[in-house]
């Protein structure tokens, strides 16, 4: 989902980012609560310190709260539009401007750090993780299978060729890849695959999730090239879907990976 490159661009308005985890919610095969699944995995004690880094809206640090847990939870994120939409709904959890591959925390002051689908848009992953593993004693890595959403990405590379906009670049840690790259990092490295699948029966959903991909700097500040492409998806979607017999099953996987040093 993204590349270094434009992620700062990608992520200045925490509007699409919000666009794609509705959508993940609402039409989810099967609801697989990823918090959850995350909190089981981790099983925090009492007292357990968690730094989250590129924390976005701060969803998961919020859902560890609201359950009652009582440790230190700080959130992490380069972007200030995603950290105020994080201050606004949880304002007992510190949440701090920072890079990743900069950590400004002292060795093992995290008993968990958590980087959940964001290590792909890092430029210096090696540089990441080491910083990661220098602050936390545990480490928890959340991203996407090369294989998730196969009829999206054809789609999205459909518009990309069609609109002369940048294709998307392979992801550069996805489900896949994970195990080797962490595995340079951490001696121990435990892997959890959860399957689903989003399923559609109308189109706008499918192309308001393709759209909330748009780095504001190009298509999304230009109205009347925005809504161009928004009808023309709108309408490869529903032509599909018919092709399809009005259901548009796309499968998905998510890798969740538990490290020790
Ligand atoms: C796909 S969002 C994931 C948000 C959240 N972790 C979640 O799972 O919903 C990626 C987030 O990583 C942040 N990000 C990207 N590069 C970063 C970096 N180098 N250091 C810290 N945060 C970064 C972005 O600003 C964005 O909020």
């Amino acid at each position: 989902m993204g590349t270094p490159r434009d992620a700062s661009r990608q992520y200045a308005s925490a509007d699409p980012l919000k666009v794609r985890i509705m959508t993940h919610r609402r039409y989810e095969e099967r609801p697989i609560d990823l918090d959850a699944a995350c909190a089981g995995i981790m099983q925090l004690a009492d007292e357990a310190s968690v730094l989250d880094v590129g924390t976005g809206p701060g969803g998961f640090l919020g859902y560890l709260r609201d359950r009652g847990h009582r440790g230190r939870l700080v959130g992490l994120d380069t972007s200030p539009a995603m950290l105020a939409e994080a201050e606004r709904a949880w304002p007992d959890v510190t949440w701090v401007q920072g890079d990743v591959q900069s950590l400004a925390f002292g060795e093992g002051e995290f008993t968990w750090v958590t980087a959940r689908h964001m290590l792909y848009h890092v430029p210096d992953l090696p540089r990441a993780l080491g910083a990661c593993a220098r602050v936390g004693e545990r480490f928890l890595a959340v991203t996407n299978s090369e294989r998730s959403l196969p009829r999206i990405k054809e789609l999205r590379q459909e518009m990309a060729a069609r609109f002369g906009l940048a294709p998307r670049e392979p992801s550069s840690f996805s489900a896949e890849d994970a195990p080797g790259i962490l595995g340079s990092v951490f001696a121990v490295v435990r892997a959890c695959t959860l399957e689903n699948a989003l399923v559609f029966s109308e189109p706008e959903p499918i192309a308001a999730y393709i759209a909330s991909g748009f780095a504001p700097a190009d298509v999304r500040a230009q109205p009347e090239r925005y809504a161009e492409i928004r009808s023309w998806l709108t309408a490869q979607a529903r032509r599909r879907l018919q092709e399809l017999g009005g259901v548009w099953r796309d499968p998905k996987a998510v890798g969740v990976f538990a490290c020790r040093r």
